[in-house]
């Protein structure tokens, strides 16, 4: 080893280091935003909304601070922002005035989703209006279809579930999305579209929803527990991600236009292998227990609010999702805009 010579002026002489300084392209929000990989935008966002009967209703949800059931009224009046805030779409989820059996106000032409379409096509025309198809909130039981003694049925609740579709479709829904997870639904649901001159209706499947305890705060806020069982015998298992593929890929082959995968954040993995196997459009539901868990966090002083919900909705763009449906949209809306 020579002595280093030490004359001001004169770069040094002396080997490299062998490693990479990383750290270069750290050093200034320039630099870091020139090399920055995921990009986070309203656009990616649908908002999710719960819709219910009577005028001046909003009504918080005690789990999900934030959230409120909304009137019809209400609903218009929060579209309007969400639209404003560069937010291109919601999603809707009703709560009928009454549950039977048979989930009727689902596919009732005047129930409370159908009626809600109606306004918001006509108050906020170019707001991208979806909605979610599914019997639970509608059932006295509290299940996604038809029940016969403890079964779930399947090929009777999927017809419902496209009297359903067809009845959103025709109130002026732009999109529909069936959240129920029986086999053939995509399927029954396309063919009743295209039967009804619904050709170009987009269909958004929950794909590969699994059976989750993160869907506690929503069932309080659509009011959908199940009075008896749970879902597991029709919504995936935790522990498998091949199936989630085979869902995804039969959905795919049935006719679904965007591909959803749902919780997002225990399943970033799954977001990942959906989106390099199929590249179709993918999104993910960053679902109500993730939410509320941040926001409870947050009233503690437990983290920094809005600094972990920018994080977690990168994450769920990071690991593929094209499209984010969260209650978080105009908090991080907000932030996006300064
Ligand atoms: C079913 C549906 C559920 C959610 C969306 N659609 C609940 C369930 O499957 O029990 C959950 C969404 C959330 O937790 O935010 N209609």
């Amino acid at each position: 080893m020579t002595q280093q010579s030490a004359s001001p002026g004169f770069a040094s002489t002396s080997p490299q280091p062998d490693f990479r300084r990383f750290r270069r392209t750290r050093m200034t929000d320039a630099l870091r935003s020139m090399v920055r990989e995921t990009e986070l935008s309203p656009r990616h966002f649908i908002y999710p909304l719960f819709v219910v009967h009577g005028t001046k209703v909003r009504r918080e949800i005690s789990s999900m601070p934030g959230v409120f059931q909304l009137s019809v009224d209400e609903l218009v009046r929060e579209c309007i922002d969400v639209h404003r805030m560069g937010i291109p779409a919601v999603i809707l989820f009703g709560i009928p005035e009454h549950k039977d059996e048979v989930g009727s106000e689902a596919y009732d032409e005047h129930g409370i989703v159908q009626n809600a379409i109606r306004a918001l096509k006509k108050e906020v025309p170019e707001l991208v209006v979806i909605t979610d198809v599914c019997m639970c909130e509608y059932t006295s039981h509290g299940h996604c279809g038809i029940v016969r003694g403890n079964e779930i049925v399947n090929d009777a609740s999927i017809e419902l579930l496209a009297r359903e579709a067809l009845t959103h479709a025709q109130a002026g829904a732009d999109m529909v999305a069936p959240s129920d997870m029986f086999d053939g639904r995509i399927q029954a649901i396309r063919t009743i579209l295209d039967a009804n001159n619904f050709t170009n209706l987009p269909i958004m499947s929950y794909a590969a929803k699994y059976a989750s305890g993160f869907y506690g705060p929503f069932r309080e806020a659509a009011e959908s527990t199940p009075k008896f069982g749970d879902r597991r015998s029709h919504q995936m298992d935790s522990a498998n991600s091949d199936e989630a593929l085979r869902e995804v890929a039969e959905d795919i082959e049935e006719g679904a236009d965007i591909v959803m995968v749902k919780p997002a954040l225990s399943y970033l993995d799954v977001i990942r292998r959906v989106k390099d196997t199929f590249h179709m459009p993918t999104a993910a539901y960053n679902v109500s227990g993730e939410y509320s868990m941040i926001k409870a966090a947050g009233r503690n002083g437990w983290i920094d609010e809005p600094r972990v919900m920018m994080e977690v909705l990168l994450s769920i763009r990071r690991a593929g999702a094209d499209i984010i449906l969260t209650y978080f949209a105009k908090d991080a809306a907000r932030l996006l805009r300064g």
